[in-house]
């Protein structure tokens, strides 16, 4: 069945395309299969990506704030990531005056460039297999004793390493626990603001393009790393200097072909391409689709008002781009499962391994007995979560709960203190306490519908209409701390909720009858009671059985190459430059054009307007270096290289090691990659660095930065 997939997805593409890697693959930099990225193109040695002991491409490669990926593209510490990775530094600096979101923003000098407090990134500096240390002596030992003991050896294997201040090394477990992998980490913490196109450029398309393919978006946006005079990672000071790399990321402006070799060097987040059926089914049929259903609705209760106010769509805009990012990543997701069969994949996969081990019968059957005795708790996490996560109110409730529950056990020190009034302070800053009544209420009334009475606090069906709970809570408000008298203040919240927390007994006797604190209390308990411990411990146990599957697959399928799940660590995936065919007699190109965002400019639309000097550096085919022998400028091309979430930001390199983009999405009919790689739909999208150096340089006209990189003709 598998081998005639693979024949299958060989047939309906051209035969340069042909995939080695059935699977995808995201390779830890130091375990890459040379020999297949050389019989695929590459001309660089594995060394040259990732070295210890000298320069190499790793040297340019960090993670933005601990969620993406960027790169260095010049040799003063220039940084190149995605326009959304940076989005909510361009917000934060952005007002109605100043709106750098929708007109962007070019520093002209590096006195010009902004600060942007509490941003690191990370380089990573060493990689060691440290699994024989760590797992040692837990083979016999039960699972409570043995995570015991890993503690404790992941402390000693750390204890190893002499640290200068602004290093750690962290150790990360792989392959479900049967590996271990230490990371020994830089971090730099005075990072700057050099450029970002408009929105209308760097988020062209914005939700409706979002996860989609063909896509015309200059989603980038250019930082710098600064660093003390010894070149050492400080705090902010002016007295810093740009930070000078071991190695930065030439920049090529060959024309790219199908067929062509790429790799994706980054910090992918989270997939799971090694669970058994069941977990793939109860996913694409119940958590998934309970997910989507929360967002769906908070989502088009932020639109309507986003739209009608050009003040709720600057305070709203980020918070809403990220909830429909994996509302709209979910959707392609279920949809990708189903077409792809991965289910039936799985399962035939799983008969070809019992074939050849069946003991791997019982590890199934157990998944199967957990994996369904744990739904219905599932389920009710999947709900839960998704109402804290989605209604501020109960997200900054669930914050003063923990603040409350602190002070009452004494336990609260200055640290913590200020730790709760900044977190608090960031989220009023962009915070309506009306909208979020009307989400509230609305996502409420939802959970109440969905869930089982046994699921919902007592008496809880009376929230399933919306309007009554709308009413109920700005009733709560009145008397809220949560919602109303911090939150109210608008633009001083953050001074309020200082005097606020000044009187720690006044604010915690006003907490204990707080309407809004209370609800949260209420809600937290009962999912607590009805789920929480029961879905946990088994997930405990289907922790420890994937362990045991993990190793099961590995020993028994000896043709496969097995690359351990993303874990927000370095990987290095790689393939190539691919159109697709994802329906039938629908092909795709693998390269879109400025013409093409011309095609879908839509005047004054949110989405989709394009800015009058875009149009006019069209008009007038002012391309200078950039456009193809075609006679256009590229803007987006699709590989077959298999990233994930955290790979946004990521440099998509050639043969040599020379950036060509810059990854920042997949198309919809493969975002099932992160369960289910499959080789005929599954499609990274980058940034061409040919439209992000005509941006800088056309539109920009931001010379000064240019002048700083190498550019490959
Ligand atoms: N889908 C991409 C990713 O997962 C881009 C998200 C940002 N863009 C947006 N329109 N929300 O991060
Ligand atoms: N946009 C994603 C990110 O922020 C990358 C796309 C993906 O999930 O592949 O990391």
């Amino acid at each position: 069945m598998i081998k005639r997939n693979f024949i299958l997805s060989a047939l309906l593409v051209p035969a340069a395309m042909a995939f080695a890697q059935q699977y995808g693959g995201m390779w830890i930099p130091t375990e890459v299969n040379e020999k297949e990225m050389k019989e695929m193109g590459m001309k660089i040695d594995a060394k040259a990506i990732f070295d210890p002991n000298k320069p190499s491409i790793k040297d340019a490669v960090v993670q933005f704030n601990g969620g993406c990926t960027a790169e260095i593209i010049s040799p003063q510490g220039l940084l190149l990531t995605n326009h959304h990775c940076g989005y909510s530094q361009i917000q934060s600096h952005s007002s109605l005056e100043n709106d750098y979101l929708a007109d962007g923003f070019w520093a002209k000098n590096q006195k010009e460039e902004l600060e942007n407090p509490g941003v690191t990134v990370d380089f990573i500096n060493g990689i060691k297999d440290v699994s024989a240390e760590v797992l040692k002596g837990t083979e016999k030992l039960d699972q409570k004793a043995a995570d015991a003991l890993i503690t404790a050896n992941v402390k000693k294997v750390q204890s190893t390493y002499k640290l200068e201040p602004h290093q750690k090394v962290l150790v990360r477990a792989a392959y479900y626990g049967n590996k271990y992998y230490a990371y020994l980490i830089d971090t730099y913490k005075d990072i700057r603001l050099v450029g970002a196109p408009p929105s209308s450029i760097g988020k062209f398309g914005s939700d409706t393009d979002n996860w989609v393919f063909p896509r015309h978006t200059g989603d980038f946006s250019l930082f710098r790393i600064y660093a003390d005079k010894n070149n050492k990672p400080a705090e902010y000071s002016k007295d810093n200097v740009p930070y000078v790399p071991k190695h930065f990321l030439p920049i090529s402006l060959k024309d790219k072909n199908e067929g062509d070799f790429t790799f994706v060097f980054g910090f992918p987040g989270r997939t799971t391409e090694y669970l058994p059926s069941i977990a793939v089914e109860k996913i694409r049929t119940e958590i998934d689709p309970a997910m989507i259903s929360v967002r769906a609705v908070s989502l088009k209760t932020l639109d309507a008002q986003m739209r009608a106010d050009q003040e709720t769509k600057i305070k709203y805009a980020s918070k809403f781009a990220s909830l429909a990012n994996y509302w709209k990543k979910w959707s392609g997701e279920v949809e990708g499962l189903t077409k792809s069969d991965a289910t039936g994949k799985k399962q035939a996969y799983e008969k070809t391994l019992i074939a050849k081990n069946p003991e791997i019968k019982t590890t199934l059957d157990e998944f199967n007995r957990l994996y369904t005795a744990q739904g219905p708790y599932a389920l009710h996490r999947a709900y839960y979560s998704e109402i804290i996560r989605n209604s501020e109110s109960l997200t900054l409730a669930s914050h003063y709960l923990n603040y409350l529950a602190l002070a009452k056990s004494g336990k609260l020190d200055q640290k913590t203190v200020e730790s709760f009034t900044n977190r608090l302070s960031r989220i009023y800053k962009n915070f309506d306490a009306q909208l979020d009544a009307k989400v509230t209420a609305r996502i409420l009334a939802l959970y109440a519908s969905k869930l089982e009475p046994q699921f919902l606090p007592q008496g809880f069906e009376a929230f399933k209409d919306e309007t009554k709970n709308l009413q109920t809570l700005e009733q709560f408000s009145k008397n809220s701390i949560v919602t109303g008298r911090a939150a109210l203040n608008g633009a001083t919240a953050s001074e309020a909720i200082e005097t606020l927390f000044k009187d720690e007994k006044s604010l915690a006797k006003a907490l204990e009858s707080d309407p809004i604190l209370k609800l949260f209390a209420t809600l937290r308990a009962s999912y607590g009671s009805a789920s929480e411990t029961k879905f946990e411990s088994y997930q405990d146990q289907i922790d420890a059985l994937q362990k045991t599957y993990m190793a099961q697959q590995m020993a028994t399928d000896k043709d496969r190459a097995f690359f351990p799940d993303a874990n927000s660590t370095l990987r290095v995936t790689y393939g190539k430059i691919a159109g697709s065919n994802p329906k039938d007699a629908l092909y795709y190109g693998y390269q879109t054009h400025l013409s093409g965002v011309m095609e879908k400019y839509i005047p004054g639309d949110y989405e989709f307007d394009v800015p009058q000097k875009l149009i006019d550096l069209h008009a007038k085919k002012d391309f200078g270096p950039y456009a193809n022998a075609s006679g256009d400028v590229p803007v987006n091309f699709t590989a077959t290289n298999h990233t994930t979430g955290g790979n946004s930001g990521s440099p998509a390199l050639d043969a040599e090691g020379n950036l060509i983009g810059l990854n920042f999405d997949r198309q919809w009919e493969g975002t099932m990659s992160d369960i289910n790689y499959d080789p005929r739909f599954s499609r990274n999208i980058m940034v061409d660095a040919k439209y992000i150096l005509f941006i800088v340089d056309k539109y920009a006209d931001a010379k000064w930065l240019l002048n700083e990189m190498k550019i490959i003709k």
